[in-house]
C-alpha cells in the first residue's frame, strides 16, 4: 500500500458494476481517497462517474468488490445511515418547505434538538451567504440560490464526506466560478472529504487535490491537476485535458529516455517515450500549445525545430492563437503572449517552430 492509502477515508477495492448482468459500466475500480481530500471524477458522458457516486452513496450496489468508509465495508449500510452529505443536480429541495425547514430536515432526522438545530441552520445559511432567505420557499429563489441552499443542506449536519454530482451544471459562468471557489473554501475550512463529479475539465483542474480521469468504466489516470495536464500518461488523457497538438508517427528507436519518431510525413523528431515500448509501435506524439515557440531567441539550443506553414493568426487580447500546418496536421495550434516584440504572422507564411524534446510525449496511437 502507498502512503495515501494508509489514511484512506474512502476506498473502492476491485469494484465492478453491471446494470444488466452483461456489460460492466465500472471495471475493476481501485481508488483510495484521503481524509479531507477533494477528489474529482472527470470523464465523458457514460464513463461511469455517477454510478461510482451512487454506489458510494448507497443508492446502487456494487456487482463485485468492496467499498470501505473509514476502514469499514459499507456494502450493507443503507444510504441514510452512511452520514454522507449529497448535492446532486436533480436532488431537489423539498418544494413545500421553506429554506430553513429544508436545512433543518437532515438535523431532525438525526434527532438534533430545536435550539441546536436553529443555530446550525443559521450558520449554514450564513456560510452560503443566504442568511436573509430562510423564510422563502425554493420556488421563490433563483437557480443559483437553490444550488447554494442544496449545498448548505448537504453540509448542515457536518458530514465527514460530501458527494457532489455536477452541482453547478445549471449555473451561468460567473455564478459557477463563484460557487467553485465557495465549495473548495468550505470543504477545506471544514476538513470535509469531497468526491466531486464533473465533465468540465477546467472545474476539475481548478478545484481538486487530485483528479481521476474516467473513460469507459476505468480510471485512465489519477493525479494532481498539474501532473495530469503536464504529464498525461496516455493519448486519451492528453486529448481530454486541455488543448493539445498531436502528430502521428512510428517509433524508430528508443534509447534511454528518448524515442526517435518518424512522423507520417517522413520527418524525424525526438520525443519522451511515455506509452510506447518498442521500435515499430505506432504513436501519437503530444505537445501542448504553450510549449511551442516561434521566436528563435526564446528557444534553447537543444530545442527541436520543425517546419510549419501559417494558416490562421488570431488576436485574442492577451495572447495570439496561431493555427499551423505541421507534418500534415492542419490543426496544430500555438499560443504566444501578446508581447510588444511579437510580429503578426500572415497566412501562407512559412516559419520554423520549436520545442524541447522533453515537452513532447510519445503516447499510444488511438
Ligand atoms: N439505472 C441504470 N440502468 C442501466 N444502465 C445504466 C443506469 N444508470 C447508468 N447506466 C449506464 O451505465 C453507464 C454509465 O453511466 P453513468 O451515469 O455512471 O455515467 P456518467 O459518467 O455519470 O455520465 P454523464 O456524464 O452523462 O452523467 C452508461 O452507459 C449508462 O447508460
Ligand atoms: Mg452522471
Amino acid at each position: 500500500m502507498n502512503s495515501a492509502a494508509n489514511d484512506a477515508f474512502v476506498v473502492f477495492d476491485r469494484v465492478q458494476k453491471s446494470y444488466d448482468g452483461e456489460t460492466l459500466v465500472v471495471k475493476d475500480l481501485n481508488l483510495s481517497i484521503g481524509k479531507g481530500e477533494f477528489l474529482t471524477m472527470l470523464g465523458p458522458s457514460g464513463s461511469g462517474k455517477t454510478t461510482c457516486l451512487m454506489m458510494l452513496a448507497g443508492f446502487e450496489t456494487a456487482t463485485h468488490g468492496d467499498i470501505l468508509l473509514d476502514g469499514e465495508p459499507i456494502n450493507n449500510i443503507p444510504p441514510h445511515k452512511r452520514g454522507i452529505g449529497m448535492v446532486f443536480q436533480n436532488y431537489a429541495l423539498f418544494p413545500h418547505m421553506t429554506v430553513a425547514e429544508n436545512l433543518a430536515f437532515p438535523l431532525e432526522v438525526r434527532n438534533i434538538g430545536k435550539s441546536a438545530r436553529e443555530e446550525k441552520v443559521r450558520r449554514a445559511l450564513e456560510m452560503v451567504q443566504m442568511g436573509a432567505f430562510g423564510g422563502r420557499r425554493p420556488a421563490q429563489l433563483s437557480g443559483g440560490q437553490q444550488q447554494r441552499i442544496a449545498l448548505a443542506r448537504a453540509l448542515v449536519f457536518e458530514p465527514e464526506l460530501v458527494l457532489m454530482d455536477e452541482p453547478l451544471g445549471a449555473l451561468d459562468k460567473q455564478l459557477r466560478e463563484h460557487m467553485q471557489f465557495e465549495i473548495t473554501r468550505l470543504a477545506h475550512n471544514l476538513g470535509i472529504t469531497t468526491v466531486y463529479v464533473t465533465h468540465d475539465q477546467t472545474e476539475a483542474l481548478t478545484m481538486s487535490d487530485r483528479v481521476a480521469v474516467f473513460d469507459d468504466g476505468r480510471i485512465q489516470q489519477l493525479a494532481a491537476p498539474d501532473i495530469l495536464y503536464e504529464q498525461p500518461e496516455n493519448s486519451f488523457v492528453a486529448q481530454f485535458i486541455g488543448e493539445n497538438n498531436t502528430l502521428l508517427g512510428t517509433v524508430k528507436e528508443i534509447k534511454d529516455d528518448v524515442a526517435l519518431v518518424e512522423l507520417d510525413d517522413g520527418e524525424l523528431i525526438d520525443a519522451k517515450p511515455v506509452n510506447v515500448s518498442k521500435p515499430g509501435d505506432r504513436t501519437l506524439v503530444s505537445i501542448r500549445p504553450e510549449r511551442v515557440e516561434i521566436s528563435k531567441d526564446r528557444l534553447s539550443p537543444d530545442a527541436h525545430l520543425v517546419h510549419a506553414e501559417v494558416l490562421e493568426f488570431i488576436y485574442m487580447g492577451d495572447i495570439y492563437r496561431t493555427r499551423l500546418r505541421v507534418a500534415g496536421n492542419e490543426d496544430f495550434v500555438i499560443k504566444t503572449r501578446n508581447a510588444p516584440d511579437q510580429r503578426r504572422l500572415k497566412p501562407g507564411e512559412h516559419i520554423e517552430i520549436g520545442w524541447m524534446p522533453q515537452d513532447c510525449r510519445a503516447l499510444d496511437a488511438p
